[in-house]
């Protein structure tokens, strides 16, 4: 079926274009053309979705989530989180290895990438454990894991989008490194968990002490690095050497790093805001911002973590880890970043879709004729309140529980294909 979006502002064109009003024509899953507004391109047969007043963006590339299949589909199943995907405006996502059993062999990767194929159409990308049954000893069959047959490898030429422990950092460095040698060999990117596991978490280099090993085994090995979910002053000053030693160096952020502190966990009692990395002081908060603003952070994640209301009802000592963030980050990034004046619109499209897509090897991220048609149509005026129990998600443990926002999705496509529409059910 043709489509034609029609009269957004368009954003992610990567020229001079950026933030106009046009019309994207489109066909076959494709770009066809960009005119400008209320030009007839072609008229027969064709779908058109208004979208006056919003922007228009290339759909969201997430490269952190997590989606429990295999193993435990009552906090997400692929399904269900790829719906809150594409009500968040998403269209790829990688999912982490943390699933029981780990996703650490051809035949999980297989049974995710089957399950993707029957979801609603947004882009699944899995991600390999780093070690078998992520033991932290013995590194996965990294080739098997490369030539295995999934969209994915459709889509960036390998079979996974890259190895990773998340969840656990692999203490062993011997180990690390050996699988950092694989992993550049065959060109796949590493993204790192940065937690050293005999330090507590709430300590800033329990984080600190594995960014710098990481980046110090991505100098002597030259393998891409990815570090995921910084949340520290220090991880950026860090990241700031390493990227001026000329790495292959990138690293994400998540919304509630760049939002919330640990003072709005009221005397450690509100699980909702329970994550690792936990939340940091206002110092930590506003170098995460200035990172994004100047690329020391290239990306902003989810970490996207769904945990069931009872665990999250538990006490605060015992509920688990983690905060849902798809179908909201556009949202929060949107109010406290663009808003504010900390990044310019085309900057945050960058940081959410243009960069990871980068990362990825994948050809989308951007609004440009011969591109597929992944995107996302945004009504960044309206207002609205973020409740956990409106979310698509089966995990409601936001940790932006009646926070007032701007930026509803109203329309989300992939590959040209609609895969969400605000007031159309599932
Ligand atoms: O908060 C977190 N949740 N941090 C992690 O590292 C893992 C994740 C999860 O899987 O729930
Ligand atoms: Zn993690
Ligand atoms: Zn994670």
């Amino acid at each position: 079926m043709k489509r034609c979006i029609r009269n957004g502002q368009i954003y992610g064109t990567g020229n001079s274009r950026s933030g106009k009003p046009g019309d994207i024509w489109i066909q076959g899953g494709v770009i066809e053309k960009i005119t400008e507004p209320g030009e007839a391109f072609w008229q027969e047969d064709t779908e058109y979705i208004d979208a006056g007043g919003c922007w228009v963006v290339p759909g969201l590339v997430d490269l952190h989530v997590h989606f429990r299949e295999p193993g435990q589909t009552e906090k997400e199943d692929i399904a269900s989180g790829c719906r809150a995907a594409a009500a968040g405006g998403v269209t790829t996502v990688c999912c982490m290895p943390n699933t029981k059993p780990a996703a650490d062999c051809e035949e999980i990767i297989r049974l995710i990438d089957e399950k993707a194929g029957n979801a609603c159409g947004v882009h699944v990308l899995p991600v390999a454990s780093i070690t078998v049954g992520m033991n932290g000893k013995t590194v996965v069959n990294t080739r098997k894991l490369y030539n295995c047959d999934t969209q994915c490898k459709e889509l960036t030429g390998r079979g996974i989008a890259a190895l990773s422990e998340d969840g656990r950092s692999v203490m062993d460095s011997a180990v690390m490194e050996s699988a950092m040698v694989q992993a550049r060999d065959l060109g796949i990117p590493v993204f790192s968990h940065t937690e050293d596991h005999a330090i507590t978490a709430e300590s800033p280099e329990g984080e600190e002490i594995i960014v710098a090993r990481d980046i110090l085994l991505a100098k002597k090995t030259g393998c891409p690095l990815h570090l995921c979910h910084i949340s520290t002053k220090g991880s950026l000053d860090l990241i700031r050497l390493g990227k001026r030693w000329g790495l292959k160096l990138t690293a994400e952020t998540a919304p509630h790093y760049f939002t919330l502190t640990r003072e709005d966990t009221a005397n450690k009692t509100d699980t909702l805001r329970k994550m690792n990395p936990p939340l940091r002081g206002e110092e930590d908060r506003e170098a995460v911002r200035q990172a994004l603003k100047d690329g020391t952070l290239d990306v902003i994640a989810t970490d996207h973590a769904p945990h069931c209301p009872e665990e999250k009802q538990r006490p605060f000592a015992e509920a688990p880890f983690g905060v849902v963030g798809l179908e909201t980050s556009f949202a929060v990034a949107y109010t406290e970043l663009v808003k504010r004046g900390i990044l310019t619109p085309e900057e945050l499209v960058r940081r959410m879709s243009t960069k990871p897509a980068e990362i990825l090897g994948l050809r989308r991220g951007i609004i440009a004729e011969g591109y597929p048609a992944d995107l996302a149509v945004i009504d960044t005026q309206r207002e609205y309140t973020i409740h956990g129990e409106h979310l698509y998600s089966k995990g409601k443990n936001t940790p932006f529980e009646g926070k007032r926002v701007f930026g509803k999705v109203v329309c989300t496509l992939a590959d040209g294909n609609v895969i969400y529409r605000e007031g159309e059910e599932a």
